[in-house]
């Protein structure tokens, strides 16, 4: 079968990048902007860096910010009504994973009605049109939802999150300029990182990874690797590495795929609401050393590319545990706890059904039982 390669039209990198938003818009003949993002980041004047923009080249605008960090059903359906009465044309989508997922729903049930109830988009979807033009600007480096074909709702009732997969939902523009996640906290900072690290290494091992996601996912794995403490450290060259960073590590696991860490933080973030990269990072080591059998030379390049010496010279155990050590000291590094208080021993049936159900378990380059999953969870009690 042939590998499919899909990016977004245009993107832009690098300090100051959120001017050409006004030279695309206008480019575009766009009329009117539904700007998509949350609360708080109006409230700490980040959306404002990019409608001060708009103001100043005179372009229509209105905000929509009724989104919550793991984004539900009801978040999509309430911006799907505010998008039609705003009499927009295109959406600019400012903010972490949650504002940009939230922005690839409404702009796909919009162009496509008859998916309305959110549930059914689901997995691939087989929506006819491409969603309404998008500008995506990341404000967290961690999700690139700004350069993947996915996004994640919450299905509160079900207590599920749920990955739509849909080439549809590609933002035409991605705008990933490093000042715009200059504001993030340390923790945030981190466990969006993790979540960047995560893509680029579960990308890099999942069963449908080929020479050229390979290719994006160790760059990724390099920059992430070298950014993050700095970025952590709010330095201005850690900024830019895990803006690029993550970007890359999203060119790569959009077209080919995750795995189970991924699936048990979807699962995670449902139940306990616990954020996406935090619950990514705990995963990402114990799934690792659950995986290794099944990932032949890999982890000597992971372990390559996080800077490991003498990786040449290593046995095969070695060049494994060094790839698992060094994710594991990273994540040290910035802060991350390796245990969730809130797992209780009842909650690990429902747990592992939801993670073993989840769109990324396929992926896994080592297929897990539901009993498997249980082991898995109960590593981070
Ligand atoms: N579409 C994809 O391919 C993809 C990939 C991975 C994860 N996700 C999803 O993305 C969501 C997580 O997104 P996220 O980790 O980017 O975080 P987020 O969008 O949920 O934001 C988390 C919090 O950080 C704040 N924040 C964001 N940027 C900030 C900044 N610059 N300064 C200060 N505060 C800031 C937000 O206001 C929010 O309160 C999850 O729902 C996850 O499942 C999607
Ligand atoms: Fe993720």
């Amino acid at each position: 079968m042939a590998n499919r390669i899909m990016l977004n039209e245009t993107s832009y990198h690098g300090s100051g990048a959120i001017n050409e938003i006004a030279t695309e818009a206008k480019a575009h003949g766009f009329k009117k902007a539904f700007v998509c993002s949350d609360p708080d980041l109006i409230k700490f004047n980040v959306t404002s860096k990019v409608t001060d923009i708009l103001d100043k080249n005179e372009l229509a605008y209105e905000i929509y910010s009724d989104i919550k960090a793991n984004p539900t059903i009801e978040n999509v359906q309430h911006g799907v009504q505010s998008f039609k009465d705003s009499g927009a044309d295109y959406i600019i989508a400012i903010g972490g994973g949650s504002s940009m997922d939230t922005s690839k729903a409404i702009g796909i049930i919009i162009a496509n009605p008859e998916f309305e109830d959110v549930r059914s988009l689901e997995g691939v979807a087989p929506t006819k049109k491409p969603c309404v033009p998008i500008i995506a600007v990341p404000t967290t480096a961690g999700t690139a939802a700004e350069v993947t074909i996915n996004y994640v709702i919450t299905d509160i009732e079900r207590k599920r999150k749920f990955v739509c997969v849909d080439p549809h939902d590609m933002p035409i523009i991605a705008i990933v300029d490093p000042d715009m996640m200059s504001s993030m906290p340390k923790g945030l900072t981190a466990s969006t990182g993790m979540d960047a690290l995560t893509h680029a290494i579960e990308g890099y091992t999942t069963k449908a990874a080929w020479e050229m996601t390979d290719m994006f996912h160790l760059k990724a794995i390099e920059i992430i690797s070298k950014s993050l403490r700095g970025a952590v450290e709010n330095t201005k060259e850690g900024r830019e590495g895990m803006a690029l960073g993550q970007y890359i590590a999203g060119m790569g696991f959009s077209n080919v795929g995750l795995g189970i860490a991924h699936s048990m933080a979807h699962t995670l973030g449902a139940v306990y609401d616990t954020p996406h990269g935090v619950a990514c990072a705990m995963m990402l080591p114990i799934v690792m050393e659950y995986n290794q059998e099944c990932t032949g030379e890999k982890y000597r390049e992971i372990a390559r590319a996080m800077g490991v010496k003498g990786v040449d010279e290593m046995s095969v155990d070695e060049y494994r545990k060094a790839a698992i050590d060094a994710v594991k000291q990273l994540s040290t590094d910035v802060g991350i706890p390796s245990k969730l208080d809130a797992i209780k021993e009842d909650d690990l049936p429902f747990l592992a059904e939801s993670a073993a159900a989840d769109a990324c378990a396929p992926g896994n380059p080592k297929d897990a039982s539901v009993d498997d999953f249980i082991e898995l969870f109960r590593k981070i009690m």
